[in-house]
């Protein structure tokens, strides 16, 4: 074996593993761990006068190494199934063919449609989400009007047309049975009249949107909403755990027209335990991340 080549190609595929982690940020200690061995151990060796037994102690590492790696993988996958990191949206892909809506929708819209608008939307939040965490680090939040409307009309662009793909299905139409049927017959009186007032909806909206059958949970009943654009500086997707009400009903008899000093000051009421109860209850829901 020619020992030199081999601590040469072993030392460049350290310095790729090393670039990959930072790339990816992903922390594995027992990775961390032996790849400082292998950094240690490749630092002592010289050049020149490397032996047998250094190669082989190498070796070693270099298995250990990549077993480690190999766990690695599983666990950003498994991490990947439980949360999406900052910036790292992905377009989903489509539940059927472009063509199997047809004649419906269009293979031609269902392309451009998802490749190129929902792409866009992904991209979108990917920048706007990177922004703010760059404006956090920095503690520069002087464009933070910009990236908050960014991320709310890219953010709702992505989840709703996510939604909007599932909502469809070649084999589609007719009519929800079961548990759904009895709410949209007991909420809308009938599954006509539902039908006809989110045409209506639908139809009236003013500009680009949507028309949204949504389960609001306070009520416990359906409801028919329209949304402009995807948004109106809120991501469909979310559920509210801490409103701060910035009216100026909410402030102006004392505070005039100082905002910011009510809002540094609302801190101090802030009612943490109802908070974190919400934030438990709003853990249970969960939909698939993509
Ligand atoms: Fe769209």
């Amino acid at each position: 074996m020619d020992f030199k080549a081999y601590l040469r190609e072993v030392k460049a595929w350290l310095e790729e593993i090393k670039f990959y982690k930072q790339s990816k940020r992903y922390n594995h200690e027992e990775l961390d761990d032996v790849l400082k061995r292998m950094e240690f151990f490749l630092n002592g060796i010289k050049e020149d006068e490397v032996t047998e037994n250094e190669i082989i102690s190498l070796q070693t590492l270099v298995k250990d190494t990549n077993e480690r790696l190999k766990e690695g993988v599983e666990i950003e996958g498994n991490m990947r199934q439980m949360y999406i990191p900052i910036g790292q949206h992905i377009l989903p892909n489509l539940p059927y063919p472009y063509n199997a809506l047809e004649p419906h929708i269009s293979t031609e819209i269902m392309k451009l449609h998802h490749d190129k608008h929902h792409q866009s939307y992904v991209d979108g939040l990917n920048k706007a989400e990177k922004k703010m965490q760059t404006a956090r680090a920095t503690n520069d939040f002087s464009l933070l009007k910009h990236w908050e409307r960014e991320a709310s009309f890219h953010g709702g662009g992505h989840y709703l047309h996510t939604l909007f793909w599932e909502s469809m299905s070649p084999k589609g139409g007719g009519e929800p049975k079961g548990a759904l049927m009895r709410q949209i017959n007991k909420d809308f009186e009938s599954y006509n009249a539902f039908k006809q007032h989110f045409s209506g909806a639908a139809k009236q909206v003013e500009g680009s949107g949507w028309a949204i059958l949504v389960w609001s949970p306070r009520p416990r009943r359906l409801e028919i909403l329209q949304s402009e654009n995807h948004n109106k500086l809120t991501q469909w997707d979310v559920i509210p755990l801490l409103p701060l009400d910035v009216w100026e009903h909410a402030y102006y008899l004392q505070y005039k027209n100082n905002r910011g000093a009510y809002v540094d000051n609302w801190w101090n009421v802030v009612n943490w335990p109802a908070v974190e109860a919400r934030y438990e209850k709003a853990q249970k829901l969960q939909w698939k991340p993509v």
